[in-house]
């Protein structure tokens, strides 16, 4: 192991951080190589600085015109060098500022400074490199984003357990787990989020004493988010099965945070609760300006820890873990797209530009809502959806994939998740053409 390497654990002992870590996590570092190097001559060479490798005239970025003239409000040195490893500082900042606005409940919890990533999905891979392990068990309801098991089954050799996301009409757990991958069968509607089910499939997989758990809410692809009291019961549960001793790894995916469209929803993410909850929890956050500032194609998104009793030092321990699988993976994100994302942190117009943004998917969840509300069907049935993007149907007779496929042939375009899940994402269709989506559906669903 890298000397390096050595240190960073020491600095982790003793912690559930240090314990959850994946073997690529124990041996992961950061070099003291060409860009530490070259970090520190950006502060001491003052007379010549021959470390990066960019071609530079004057000490500013050579480039080409035709590129910078298609952003002139921004400074050379804001489109064209490497950015950091780790992201540029000062939106680093901005970003932490701005994650403690929207989570009140983080209170004086201490976290991590958020780590740059090229998009969420490069967060939620880099953290499955560093703590998932063939054999480690991810616990995940069982309507969840299909790169979930892409990444921790296929790339890490992780089993997937997952347990049915909702409850039944009558609030009981519908069952105890669903083992399959590709999301079961047995989320019913009308039912709220299923922490029972949760807590069993937790407590079964705690058994190895070391397990991992991702959430995401607002959800894909149901558009679920926990009301207040469910997100109550949830933390609660991770403390109880944190509590027998087990080690768990709290990963939420907070991609479509800050859109809820009813009242009584957690409007925060779970981390807040999360990272000062038990010594052994480990949270990590991913989120990112992807969808919430609407920069879908920039690839921006942050990784942040959060954890009871964690130190500056434990947290500057990870984030070093993180730069490395970093820099052997991607090196670093666009500074491009993190200056935009900046200068738009600093715009006193961000706010209420995104509130705007808001209003037209508001609008087409209500007006969904309402037209769901007067179609009766014995073949498809809503699920329970108050937030995000999406919703999706159980379908009850036939497959989605047949439903799918017929309302293809008829010009209209939605996802299969699993047999009996069919995910519409609303938020990608003109309020005025919702009546006639859902008018197709439901006339394709009666032909199953
Ligand atoms: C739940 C969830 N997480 C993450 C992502 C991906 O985010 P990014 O585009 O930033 O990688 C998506 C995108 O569809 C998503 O639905």
């Amino acid at each position: 192991m890298n000397p390096l390497a050595t240190e960073l654990n020491a600095a982790l002992a003793g912690t559930a951080a240090e314990a959850l870590l994946s073997g690529l996590g124990r041996r992961m570092y950061f070099p003291k190589g060409i860009v530490a190097q070259s970090a520190e001559a950006k502060k001491g060479a003052t007379r010549a600085n021959a470390t990066i490798g960019i071609a530079t005239q004057g000490g500013k970025p050579v480039f080409l015109p035709t590129i910078r003239s298609l952003v002139p409000q921004l400074d050379p040195e804001e489109i064209f060098p490497y950015a950091p490893t780790q992201g540029v500082e000062k939106l680093r900042e901005l970003w932490k500022k701005d994650m403690v606005r929207k989570n009140p409940d983080i209170g004086d919890s201490k976290f991590s400074l958020p780590l740059v990533v090229p998009g969420l999905t490069a967060g939620i891979s880099t953290l499955a490199d560093l703590f998932a392990d063939q054999g480690d068990t991810l616990v995940l309801p069982d309507l969840h984003w299909d790169n979930y098991p892409l990444i921790f089954e296929t790339r890490r050799e992780a089993t997937v357990d997952t347990f049915p996301f909702f409850t039944s009409a009558g609030g009981k757990s519908t069952s105890g787990g669903d083992k399959s991958t590709s999301g079961g069968d047995k989320s019913t509607s009308g039912g709220g989020f299923n922490t029972p089910a949760m807590e069993e499939t937790l407590s079964r997989a705690a058994k190895k004493g070391k397990v991992i758990l991702l959430l995401n809410f607002p959800n894909n692809p149901t558009g679920y988010s926990p009301t207040v009291e469910e997100a109550r019961a949830i933390v609660d549960a991770i403390r109880r099965v944190a509590a027998t001793g087990t080690k768990l790894l709290v990963i939420t995916d907070d991609a479509y945070f800050g859109l809820y469209y009813e009242k009584g929803i957690y409007e925060q993410s779970l981390f807040g609760r999360l990272c000062a909850l038990h010594e052994n929890v480990l949270a990590a956050k991913v989120d990112g300006s992807t969808k919430e500032d609407l920069t879908w194609g920039f690839r921006t998104g942050f990784i942040t820890f959060g954890g009871k009793g964690l130190t500056d030092a434990h947290y500057e321990a990870l984030t070093r873990k993180l730069m490395g699988a970093l820099r052997s993976t991607i090196s670093n994100s666009s500074i491009l797209a993190q200056s935009l994302i900046l200068r738009s942190l600093e715009d006193p117009e961000r706010l209420a530009q995104k509130a705007e943004a808001g209003k037209i998917l508001r609008e087409r969840y209500l007006c969904a809502r309402s037209i769901l509300a007067r179609k009766k069907s014995t073949a498809i049935e809503p699920l329970p959806f108050n937030s995000g993007y999406f919703m999706s149907f159980h379908v009850k007779r036939g497959t989605a994939e047949a439903l799918r496929k017929a309302l293809l042939t008829g010009g209209v375009g939605t996802i299969s998740i699993n047999d009996r899940t069919l995910r519409v994402a609303f938020s990608s269709v003109d309020v005025e053409k919702l009546e006639d989506l859902y008018e197709q559906i439901y006339a394709a669903a009666e032909k199953l």
